[in-house]
């Protein structure tokens, strides 16, 4: 799905990545990611990619939405937002789409395209055959 009709929540959940995408801790790479996470008490979460000397260590924007979420106590997960720098197309990795589907499959993913277009998809979606127990 894409150039789907955003509501206006997406628009502020969008809004919410960019200015997560500001605060990313990314020396090595250079490669500033903002992630934003709705949950259904209404609330709002952000994250960033956070990188380490050690880089396999780093973890990305997605995953640190989410650890705040869930640390919050706010588990119920509807949407989450992913902003990659400008004039490159969000698309999470395979570590990061896991995490997505542990905590609803069917939650509305934003991913903001080159073009800046966004693309309205589900964890579902983007993981088929994702692992669980
Ligand atoms: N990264 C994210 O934070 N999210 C993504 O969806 C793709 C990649 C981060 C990890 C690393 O800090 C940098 O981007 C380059 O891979």
């Amino acid at each position: 799905m894409t150039n789907q009709t955003l509501t206006p929540a997406d628009h502020e959940l969008l809004a919410e990545a960019r200015a997560a995408r500001e605060m990313a801790y990314a020396p090595y790479s250079n490669f500033h990611v903002g992630a934003a996470i709705r949950t259904g008490d209404g609330r709002i979460f952000r994250g960033c990619n956070v990188e380490n000397a050690s880089y396999g260590l780093s973890i990305c924007a997605e995953r640190v939405a989410i650890g705040s979420a869930v640390a919050a106590g706010s588990r119920d997960v509807e949407a989450c937002a992913v902003v990659l720098p400008d004039g490159l197309r969000a698309t999470p990795c395979g570590a990061c789409r896991q995490w997505l589907t542990q905590f609803n499959p069917q939650m509305r993913v934003l991913l903001v395209g080159s073009d800046g277009t966004v693309e309205v998809t589900t964890a579902a979606a983007l993981l088929p055959g994702g692992f669980e127990l």
